[in-house]
């Protein structure tokens, strides 16, 4: 079955007790047991195994190609149970450019625990191989990266890391399976913030491990989900499931190339620079990726105060959620890096582009002030008579 199949059935199915073909919502915490004490659905008590989240995990497990799937409260509760699937003494090589929570969790939380960490540059093969050393691991990979959309090599950290006897993780939150495929080019482990692209709404927080293989590691990562208890509830799952039955209508098709899916992005001086993943030369396995983002010092024209693109830009932190969404912008927050374009201490933001389902216009006015289309996607639609009875560009 293909993947935009799957997107839409896998993990869902007619439900045996009422027929329904929408996936019913059981939000029961604990589940009836047969007088001998057997549990004939298979579930005993929902932080455990609930309905929709093996509906949800199944789903991903699908979609991914793997072999089991934990589902987690966010995507950093995911991040932090394959951490901590580890033991102290053990070393992580992980990406300078990741998702700043991800940086925490090693650093902050799980270092003074007793995990170590080097930063490297993963874009860097050769970075990465000196970083490891005797008690390594664990590869991260996060690719495209946040908030830089630095592309790495995956083919080529996940070959390094099998020769080194190490696990190698891959954030494909930004790629989603829509564009990319970790586990065909070698990754263990798949992470993902399922509130972002998969869900898709800007409604739900959700996180989830998808395993390559049903092995001991993952045994320990479902351990800690089942006994930390970091789960999402069934409406959460239910939420996800759905924004996942979307995804490839909202995400663009690998026949685009970045810079044709960029040419939504707003205009102006702060976007000049944008970073757009895929458009530098970029490792293998990188089937494109479709936000922009920007780094522009607040203070400097250019920094759109006003809301843009016919008041489609909001200010909103995090990644905005890329679904459907509006473009946005991060911050302002002071940067963690000095860019040399700005004063010391001038305050940088991150703005950023999703290219959602919204009609993509320019900003600029046409005749009767009508806004320009970037692109045309509209098709007459005819009869098989060759009568026009629509137009599918309702721009
Ligand atoms: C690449 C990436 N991974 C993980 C996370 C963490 O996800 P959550 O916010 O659901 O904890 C984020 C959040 O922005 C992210 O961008």
């Amino acid at each position: 079955m293909r993947i935009e199949t799957l997107a839409v059935h896998a993990g869902r199915g007619i439900d045996p007790a009422t027929g329904a073909v929408a996936t019913p919502i059981h939000l029961s915490t604990t589940f009836a047991r047969e007088p001998d004490g057997g549990v004939p659905h298979g579930y005993v008590y929902s932080r455990f195994a609930n309905p929709n989240r093996d509906s949800l995990e199944k789903c991903l497990v699908a979609l991914e190609g793997g072999a089991a799937a934990a589902a987690f409260a966010s995507g950093s509760a995911a991040t932090a149970a394959i951490l901590q699937a580890l033991a102290p003494g053990h070393h992580v090589t992980a990406p300078v450019d990741a998702y700043h929570g991800t940086t925490k969790i090693l650093r902050d939380v799980l270092g003074p625990w007793g995990l170590e960490t080097t930063f490297v540059d993963m874009t860097d093969p050769g970075a990465v191989e000196r970083a490891i050393r005797p008690g390594t691991k664990l590869v991260w990979i996060e690719t495209p990266s946040n908030p830089l959309l630095r592309v790495t090599d995956i083919a080529a950290i996940c070959g390094i890391a099998r020769r080194a006897g190490l696990i190698a993780v891959c954030d494909n939150t930004w790629a989603t399976p829509a564009l990319q495929r970790p586990f065909d080019l070698g990754a263990d482990l798949i992470l993902h913030a399922t509130t972002k692209y998969l869900s898709g709404q800007h409604d739900v927080l959700g996180g989830a491990v998808v395993a390559k293989r049903e092995d001991e590691f993952f045994q320990r990562i479902r351990n800690l989900q089942i006994a930390g208890g970091a789960v999402p509830s069934p409406f959460e799952c239910w939420l996800v499931l759905r924004g996942i039955s979307t995804l490839f209508c909202r995400m663009p098709g690998p026949e685009k190339s970045p810079r044709k899916r960029y040419r939504g992005a707003p205009d102006g001086p702060a976007w000049r620079n944008a970073l757009v993943p895929g458009t530098r030369r970029e490792g293998a396995g990188h089937r494109g990726g479709w936000q922009a983002q920007a780094i522009h010092p607040c203070d400097e024209p250019g920094w759109p105060t006003e809301p843009d693109r016919a008041s489609l830009l909001h200010r909103a932190s995090g990644l905005p959620n890329p679904g459907k969404s509006p473009p946005g912008l991060s911050g302002p927050r002071a940067s963690r890096r000095p860019d040399r374009r700005s004063r010391p201490g001038a305050r940088l933001a991150f703005l950023e582009s999703p290219a959602g389902l919204e009609y993509p216009v320019s900003g600029r006015r046409g005749p009767g002030g009508r806004p320009v289309r970037l692109w045309r996607t509209g098709r007459k639609v005819r009869t098989p008579q060759g009568r026009v009875v629509g137009n599918t560009d309702r721009g």
